[in-house]
């Protein structure tokens, strides 16, 4: 190996660096994805889009995120991820302030637990819908954006937000959650059919599978499931998971550090699916 390869090879000082990209990230107004975008914009993003439902909360995690002080800036654009036209709108709205998108966070979701018994059709179908239908809908209608500033030695990424209940089995009994689960697998699935699909256009796509965090979605089902202390205690590291694991995961993904992560995913649980599954 020459000389000048191995001077290359040591170039790691930015192998971390979101320097100047542009990133999208959906359900970004609180829990995982505010912690995920607070990681983007501290890691060097120029601009980080904010969408969810409620204008309100786009604008108030824009406005925590911009007080960061970072060089980069959030921009509030509420949509919902559940309508299709909505997702169109969102994407014109996006191209109002930049002519590409190097990053998007696929995060929104919903979940329902109910016994199998009543488990309604109606809330497996919405469920369904936005955490499968919609993720797909989301990065079609992104795509052109996403290719805009795609090359091989900078590719653009998709980050999609599964779980473990995609890996293992969801919450059972009277909170079970029959139609999350299955939409997470789902999701994990799709990942990797998108990476085969728009890998060769240099964007990879890779999954998040994470256990609890508290935020407003788990919050409901932790306490019926023993609380957070309790479920804590039976993680085998001991805690649950926090900003900075999720923060700190989808900033490696999208930086130069996971460029050959492509239809992979990340498990951020502490070992909690592991530590079920003992004899
Ligand atoms: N927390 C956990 O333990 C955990 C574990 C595994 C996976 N996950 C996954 O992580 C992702 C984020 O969940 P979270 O725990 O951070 O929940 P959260 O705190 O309740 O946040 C959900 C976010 O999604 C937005 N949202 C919900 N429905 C939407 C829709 N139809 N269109 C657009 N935005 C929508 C919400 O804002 P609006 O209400 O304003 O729309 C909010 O910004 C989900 O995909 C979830 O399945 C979470």
């Amino acid at each position: 190996m020459s000389a000048a390869a191995d001077v290359k090879l040591q170039d790691f000082k930015s192998i971390f660096s979101l320097d100047g990209k542009v990133a999208v990230v959906t359900g970004g107004s609180r829990g995982l994805g505010l912690h995920a975008a607070s990681g983007l914009l501290q890691a060097g993003c120029a601009k980080v889009f904010i969408t969810s439902r409620k204008a309100a909360a786009c604008d108030e995690a824009c406005a925590a995120l911009n007080a960061l002080g970072c060089p980069g800036t959030a921009i509030a654009v509420p949509a919902d991820q559940a309508r299709s036209a909505d997702i169109a709108r969102l994407v014109a709205e996006v191209e109002k302030h930049t002519d590409h998108v190097d990053i998007l966070l696929a995060n929104a979701g919903a979940t329902w637990g109910a016994p199998f018994d009543s488990h309604p059709e109606e809330a497996f179908a919405k469920v369904m819908d936005l955490n499968v239908k919609s993720v797909f809908v989301c990065t079609q209608k992104f795509a052109p954006l996403l290719r805009k500033n795609a090359t091989l030695s900078s590719p653009s990424r998709i980050v999609i937000t599964a779980s473990i209940a995609g890996l293992g089995v969801g919450s059972l009994g009277p909170h079970a959650t029959f139609g999350y689960s299955a939409s997470k697998a789902a999701a994990l699935h799709l990942a990797r059919n998108l990476a085969v699909e728009l890998g060769p256009e240099h964007i990879l796509t890779t999954a998040i599978a994470p256990g609890f965090f508290p935020t407003k979605m788990a919050s409901g089902l932790m306490e019926m499931t023993g609380g957070v202390e309790e479920l804590a205690a039976t993680t085998p590291n001991k805690r649950l998971g926090q900003a900075e694991d999720i923060a700190g995961t989808v900033v490696y993904l999208c930086s130069r550090a996971g460029g050959h992560v492509n239809g992979g995913y990340v498990v951020l649980d502490g070992g909690a699916l592991n530590g079920r599954s003992r004899l």
